[in-house]
């Protein structure tokens, strides 16, 4: 048998030969040899990996797709805030940019890169010594999901960074993508075996890239672009953005090709003009141009504001336009019972994407417009927004086209629109006795229910939009109650959802019941009752019962309630309905914590604490409502006006921070200790 020593040598040649196939085949689109010739040397490194258990497999081409699948999507902390850009909409936008970096900085000649704005999603990609460590979304910004087992099946991305002048440890982003061509050969392929189709390819990848098992991410065409810096741990590691850009695609990593650099505003003006003509012909979808100063030190100097860097901008393209026929104009119910006109229009494609419908907002929108069935509109899509009718083209408009009226009763079950007035949340469709689905009770009570479940509201993962209508429409929920009697059986007529998913969604629904008070009055969906005063109400009526009996007078002696908002509330739980819905729903098991009021004496009361790294006892989430109770104000940033700074496992440059302004730095294995010293 040959040494331990000549076989890891064998080994380690091996995976550099691989590695080097599949970057020249994805990266540079030049394979070298035949996919059979690929498969054989794929076949000789699986071999010696099974038959040598020494073997360090650990960057192996061979580990893309070996995770099992994930249970859940675990957090992923950011080192450094994942920000978004300030948008310009016009060259004037753009000049007002260079004028407000010429204010803060000595005036010089700037250089500026001009990049692609991908439409993709955002990832963040950590390596460690040149090793690659793992990936995570956005998310809020300071924390997203941990995708580590899709992006490394991303055969793009290096597993081993090339060369070898890597820092210790980096946070690269960039955006995953899908090509267009790639996009709509799999969504023909989908809505041939009738199968969900995506919206664009933006959906698609991120549909994707949240799956929990990697071998669904494996067999999409996923692909990546690095375009920013998140965290190094060296300072001044790179000294421009391009030459950090030069250095990622040392490292074998891919940035975009049509990336410029230009010495003035009016060069960025003209890259943005170029780079418009030329989006059509790209093979992925952008919705922009980025702008950076080149210069990091620049960068520095100009810092950022809380949402984004002072030396970026994104020139965003022209909403999309076009003109299409109304077909006709439905009203969709609310869950308060308001009436939203939405135009039915005949299929018009908008920077690829198919529109048959725009919303018209209101009654007044309406007669704004003068908007009739049969006439010719412009309709606008911007990015994501839902697309708006901008303007009717009355010359178009033949003989007298039908004027839109308001209904005043149900078309389906004939009742008046009065009806369905606040009659959320007891809405119960069995009481209804109509099974036409284009009563408006049922599009009321679809709403309901995405309030209902909503994050800040009853926050039961696993139950979307899409979900929730499929439910509804075949009969499987028909009120708020029935949400919390479904059983495995009850998920049998629905597309898409595994056991596990079914499973995860009823511990969720069965978790639901432990919630604070104020998250379940926000849930009720009561009109003017934000997260907020929700929150005013729990500390001051301590038990749901307690709010029974308020009159009018108590609601308004509460924090930030006025007279509209404590009618309202008196008007909601002097209902009988809505206190027998209550009170069921209660009685199912349900246990609601009242918010602690902010005890006076409290050494915490004021203070100001950041919390970063990982927490191994507590969820982030938790341990900021506990500082919140004892008066805490959780800030993200790190000032010289934070009082603490609770650590988690891997912190990084937050902690850095805190110990250069000498902050209080408290580990959170003594959080315990922490708390009960600070609680009264
Ligand atoms: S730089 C502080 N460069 O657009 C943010 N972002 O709307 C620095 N994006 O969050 C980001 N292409 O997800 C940058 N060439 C590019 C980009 C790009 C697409 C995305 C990115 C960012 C979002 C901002």
């Amino acid at each position: 048998m040959a040494a331990k020593k000549e076989i890891k040598e064998i080994y380690s040649s091996l995976k550099n030969e691989i590695n080097h196939h599949n970057f020249l085949y994805h990266n540079k689109d030049q394979p070298e040899i035949t996919d059979v010739e690929y498969d054989q040397l794929f076949q000789k490194l699986l071999k010696l990996e099974d038959e040598y258990l020494f073997l360090d497999k650990s960057d192996s081409p061979s580990s893309r797709v070996g995770d099992t699948p994930q249970s859940d999507l675990k957090e992923f902390l950011h080192e450094v805030p994942m920000l978004s850009l300030d948008n310009a909409f016009e060259s004037e936008d753009l000049y007002d940019f260079e004028k407000r970096v010429f204010n803060k900085i000595k005036k010089q000649k700037l250089h500026y890169s001009c990049e692609p704005k991908i439409d993709g999603v955002a990832v963040s990609l950590i390596y460690e010594k040149g090793k690659f460590i793992k990936a995570g979304t956005r998310g809020d910004g300071e924390q997203g999901e941990d995708i580590t087992h899709n992006v490394k099946t991303i055969k793009q991305i290096p597993l081993t960074l090339n060369g070898n002048n890597f820092p210790k440890k980096i946070e690269i982003r960039g955006e995953i993508y899908c090509e267009k061509t790639a996009f709509d050969k799999f969504n023909k392929e989908y809505s041939k075996s009738d199968q969900k189709t995506f919206a664009n390819p933006r959906n698609f990848v991120a549909g994707s890239i949240r799956q929990l098992n990697p071998e669904i991410a494996a067999a999409r065409p996923l692909k990546i672009q690095l375009h920013s810096l998140g965290y190094v741990d060296q300072k001044n590691f790179f000294k421009s953005h391009h030459e950090m850009l030069d250095t990622f695609l040392s490292w074998n990593l891919p940035i975009n090709p049509d990336i410029g650099l230009v010495d003035s505003i009016d060069a960025v003006i003209s890259y943005c003009e170029k780079l418009t003509n030329k989006r059509e012909a790209l093979n992925y979808e952008i919705d922009g141009v980025v702008i950076k100063i080149d210069d990091v030190s620049l960068q520095q100097e100009l810092g950022f504001s809380s949402r984004s860097p002072k030396w970026s901008i994104a020139k965003k393209f022209k909403a999309e336009e076009g003109t299409t026929e109304v077909l006709s104009v439905n009203f969709q119910m609310g869950r308060t019972g308001a009436l939203t006109p939405v135009a039915n229009l005949k299929p018009v494609k908008l920077g690829g994407v198919t529109i048959s419908n725009a919303t018209l907002h209101n009654m007044d929108e309406v007669e704004r417009l003068d908007i009739r069935i049969g006439d010719f509109v412009k309709v606008k899509r911007a990015g994501d927004v839902i697309p708006k009718v901008i303007k009717v083209e009355k010359n178009k408009r033949k003989g007298k086209n039908k004027k839109i009226i308001q209904p005043t009763h149900c078309s389906s079950c004939s009742r008046p629109l009065k009806f369905f007035e606040g009659l959320t949340p007891n809405l119960d469709l069995s009481k209804l006795e109509n099974e036409d689905q284009s009563c408006y009770g049922y599009s009321q009570f679809k709403e309901t229910l995405k309030h209902f479940v909503s994050r800040q509201a009853m926050d039961i993962d696993g139950l979307g939009s899409k979900t929730i209508d499929q439910m509804v429409d075949k009969g499987i929920i028909k009120s708020i109650k029935d949400l919390y009697l479904l059983k495995k059986e009850s998920f049998v007529e629905l597309d898409g959802f595994a056991e596990k998913s079914i499973n995860n969604l009823l511990s969720s629904i069965n978790k639901s019941k432990n919630i604070r008070l104020s998250n379940f009055i926000y849930a009720l969906g009561i009109k003017e009752i934000g997260l907020e005063t929700s929150k005013n109400l729990s500390k001051r009526f301590l038990k749901i019962e307690n709010i029974f009996s308020a009159s009018v007078d108590d609601f308004i002696s509460v924090d930030d309630i006025g007279e509209v908002a404590s009618a309202n509330l008196h008007a909601f739980f002097s209902d009988k309905l809505n206190i027998k819905f209550l009170e069921e729903i209660i009685n199912l098991g349900f246990k609601l914590e009242a918010e602690k009021v902010t005890s006076q004496t409290s050494k915490l009361g004021g203070k100001k604490i950041a919390i970063t790294g990982k927490l191994s006892f507590i969820s982030r989430d938790e341990l900021k409502s506990k500082l919140e109770d004892l008066g805490v104000k959780v800030v993200n940033s790190i000032s010289k006006n934070t009082d603490y700074v609770i650590v988690g496992s891997d912190a990084g440059s937050k902690l850095e921070k805190a110990r250069s302004l000498n902050i209080e730095i408290i580990s959170d294995k003594n959080l315990d200790t922490f708390l009960k010293q600070n609680e009264n």
